[in-house]
């Protein structure tokens, strides 16, 4: 995967050692208790890989000796989510580190339960996706207080103290709004005319979301034949996108939101534009062409709708971000300084490319 790294590095965190074995050993149950109901994922409680006293010798010596990540997911809300969590079980496995997963399903208060078990069982590093911005600095102290250091992945968090995590890995998303929106603005070059947009949103109050929804404006705000015409949230779920398709074309027949036509939709997500083409179907619409389609992820289910002309762009999300986290987890136990900010570099996939070398997607 390619990735930028900003100079920033953070260093200093010391693992917790034999001192804290004692005390997780009593807190192992307590933890067990509250993945299994919290999070209420009996089939999906921790990856553990116990027997991974790897000790490497080499000019400088790195191990990976018994190191415990308390890993806090938001859920299973699309393809692209369970391709994350797969990375990091898998990277994980790969670099004999033990994974205890927690899966918050999309309740910010199962998240921050998850990383107090994390803490009272002195995990060596906790990394999670923040499902909003906002509402960790309490939790994040009480990790920093414990010497735990915290890796953000995916989303971002909203704080005046940037000293309570260690390191930021995930994409540029307001990059990935203005991609969208330069599609657009090269696919309408020469038109002359007012292009009506319906916007899919993803979770509101998401660091993502936020990002998809301000990129997108801010390279058309000065283009006055795009017009916004609608925006709703839809969550990230192919059930809501569904919903809301459902709801517009049984209300109207065609895709119109107060009488005014829809030429343009921008999906924030694989999954709720998903939705909306199930719907189409039903209604006749054809997807790439009665209305141009905009997404992101760039799933495989939306690739192959690519190909097929049902849909126009994607921009790409790569959530395969499981091996780097080992690698700064590693680094971090070998109190090597990591990069504060890692932004993961993604590429475009629309209908003017040679779409028949795309990899599979794996997700
Ligand atoms: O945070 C990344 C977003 O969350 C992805 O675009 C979406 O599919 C996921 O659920």
């Amino acid at each position: 995967m390619k990735h930028s790294a900003r100079t920033h590095l953070t260093k200093g965190y010391t693992f917790l050692r034999t001192s804290g074995r004692a005390v997780r050993f009593v807190a192992w149950a307590l933890v067990i208790a509250f993945v299994l109901t919290a999070a209420g994922c009996s089939k999906k409680s921790a990856t553990a890989n116990a027997n991974s006293d790897t000790i490497t010798s080499s000019e400088e010596q790195t191990y990976t000796r018994n190191i415990i990540i308390g890993f806090s997911q938001i859920g299973a809300e699309s393809a692209w989510r369970t391709c994350n969590t797969q990375s990091m079980q898998t990277a994980a496995a790969e670099a004999g580190i033990q994974l205890i997963y927690s899966n918050a399903e999309q309740k910010q208060e199962n998240q921050i339960k998850a990383i107090r078990s994390f803490i009272v069982y002195q995990v060596d590093v906790i990394v999670f996706v923040p499902i909003v911005q906002d509402g960790w600095d309490n939790v994040l102290r009480e990790a920093k207080e414990a010497h735990i250091p915290v890796i953000i992945i995916d989303r971002k968090i909203r704080t005046s103290d940037e000293s309570l995590y260690a390191a930021y890995i995930g994409a540029d998303h307001v990059e990935e709004g203005r991609k969208a929106a330069r599609f657009l603005q090269e696919k309408y070059k020469d038109a002359d005319k007012t292009l009506n947009i319906m916007e899919l949103r993803g979770t509101d109050g998401s660091s993502v979301t936020d990002g998809r929804y301000q990129g997108f404006r801010e390279i058309l705000q000065n283009d006055n034949r795009f017009n916004i015409i609608y925006s709703e949230t839809g969550d990230f779920l192919r059930s809501m996108g569904k919903e809301l398709a459902e709801k517009i074309l049984s209300e109207n027949g065609t895709l119109q939101i107060n009488g005014t036509p829809v030429d343009i939709i921008y999906s924030h997500n694989d999954s709720m534009t998903l939705g909306f083409l199930d719907v189409f179907e039903k209604y006749g619409i054809q997807g790439g062409k009665d209305v141009t389609i905009v997404s992101v992820d760039a799933e495989q289910a939306v690739i192959d709708a690519l190909k097929n002309g049902q849909v126009n762009c994607v921009v790409e999300c790569n959530p395969k971000t499981g091996p780097l986290v080992m690698e700064f987890v590693q680094r971090l136990a070998n109190n090597r300084p990591i990069p504060k900010i890692t932004r993961i570099e993604e590429t475009v996939f629309t209908e003017n490319d040679d779409l028949s070398n795309i990899e599979p997607r794996g997700y």
